[in-house]
């Protein structure tokens, strides 16, 4: 690997023995295989779309070509697609340390987040107050305000997250909270916050977006009450891929979801008038699943099978601090803020690198074949995924980087364009 930039004090090729050896060691490694990863390019944006595995290209394929062309609407029962939504949750269950039927796959973490915050409220009679982090994903806080409009008396309040547990009283309905911060990738503390909040009578919902599938979790151990998270980050289950939702099974036979829809119904296919939830976790169904998007996200989920979320978290660490370690080693780099707190245990799996132009360079990096996003104002943003990052790339991401900023590329009109994602 020849860098693109004189990197000073000969570190180039320590770091990249470096690199080496780490690759060398990595138990993940031959995971990368299972990815459908086009050629000479980077990927550093596994926690805003994961890429395409093999096994949910053929499950695409085989839900399309064989089941529906062949199968027809017998495909419902011959392959199961009626049970798809309960089956994928019991692919999930493990990966956040839940059991099978504490989760569900459904919806999107928007329409998901509705159905357990208007839940949640209704098990908190007495209480009127929904409290959620300042700087939370929009979505979120756009649901508890769109719910609110139908619900009078109950408010919105936004605190900082790192001062969550000193924010607490016996006035909070629900503490609804991103585990990960999408933007600057801080990490809460989901035991310590959860049990606070329990100890006075709060209920928690976890949005574990950038979460699963990247980081340890327990959420059974943890007591956690309710939270959702999606298919198509570090899942990678496809763009739109269906969420999860998680009830701890204390909460079963008191849940009371509000989109009472026919496939939440007890009887569904009993075609009764009068709505009768389904027990447990399968209540939190409303319509017809995405039954493609579901075949899809089960495939990509068996890649899981033999992989230890530990594994997946050290390197994950790994990664992400080796990344900043090269970027301080280069003049040209210290142009950006590192926002990302890289205590380990408060950090998930990607970094935040402020810069004014960080619009236009992550098009520029794009351009040298290193994909990562930018975040309104001024992040750029980068993910860790260990199933299929190495070491090396993260090497030969930096210096593309550092050859951006030595030579201002970024600067051409071509990157100033806004896209309309981002
Ligand atoms: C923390 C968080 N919550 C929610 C969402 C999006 O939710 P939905 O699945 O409804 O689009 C995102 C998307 O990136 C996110 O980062």
């Amino acid at each position: 690997m020849i860098p693109q930039v004189i990197w000073p004090n000969d570190m180039w090729m320590h770091t990249l023995a470096k690199a080496r050896e780490l690759d060398a060691k990595d138990v993940l490694k031959n995971k990368r295989e299972s990815f459908a990863l086009p050629n000479n390019k980077i990927y550093l944006d596994g926690n805003s779309l994961g890429p395409a595995s093999y096994a949910a290209q053929t499950a695409g394929q085989s839900v399309i070509n064989a089941q529906w062309q062949t199968d027809l609407i017998t495909s419902w029962n011959v392959h199961d697609w009626i049970r798809l939504p309960q089956i994928v949750g019991a692919q999930i269950a493990p990966i956040i340390g839940a059991q099978e039927d504490c989760v569900i796959a459904c919806d999107s973490i928007s329409i998901n987040l509705y159905k357990l915050l208007h839940s949640a409220l209704n098990l908190q009679p007495d209480r009127h107050v929904v409290m959620t982090q300042k700087g939370n994903f929009p979505t979120d806080g756009y649901i508890a305000q769109g719910l609110m409009a139908h619900r009078s008396g109950v408010c919105l309040v936004y605190v900082d997250e790192k001062d969550i547990i000193a924010q607490l009283d016996e006035s909070i309905a629900v503490l609804m909270l991103t585990h990960v911060n999408y933007k600057t990738g801080y990490m809460l503390d989901m035991r310590q916050i959860t049990q606070a909040a329990h100890e006075l009578g709060i209920l928690v919902i976890w949005d574990l977006a950038h979460s699963a599938g990247a980081v340890e979790l327990s959420l059974d151990n943890d007591e956690v009450d309710f939270a959702v998270g999606c298919g198509y980050k570090y899942l990678n289950g496809g763009p739109g891929a269906p969420a999860f939702v998680y009830v701890n099974s204390r909460y079963h036979s008191q849940l009371r979801q509000p989109l009472s829809g026919w496939m939440g119904h007890a009887r569904a296919f009993a075609f009764e008038q009068d709505y009768v939830p389904a027990d447990g976790i399968n209540s939190l169904l409303c319509g017809t699943p995405n039954i493609i998007s579901m075949a899809v996200l089960k495939g990509a989920l068996t890649i899981f099978n033999d992989v230890n979320i530990a594994d997946i978290r050290q390197k994950s660490l790994g990664l992400s601090a080796f990344m900043v370690s090269v970027i301080q080693q280069h003049p040209v780099l210290q142009a950006f803020e590192l926002i990302t707190d890289m205590d380990d245990a408060k950090r998930g799996s990607q970094i935040a690198l402020a810069h004014p132009d960080a619009y236009s360079i992550c098009q520029a990096w794009i351009e040298q074949g290193v994909i990562a996003d930018f975040r309104a104002p001024n992040i750029l943003r980068v993910g860790f995924a260990p199933l299929y990052i190495s070491y090396c790339d993260v090497l030969q991401a930096v210096d593309r980087l550092a050859y951006i900023m030595q030579h201002k590329t970024y600067q051409a009109k071509q990157y100033q364009i806004r896209n309309s994602v981002t």
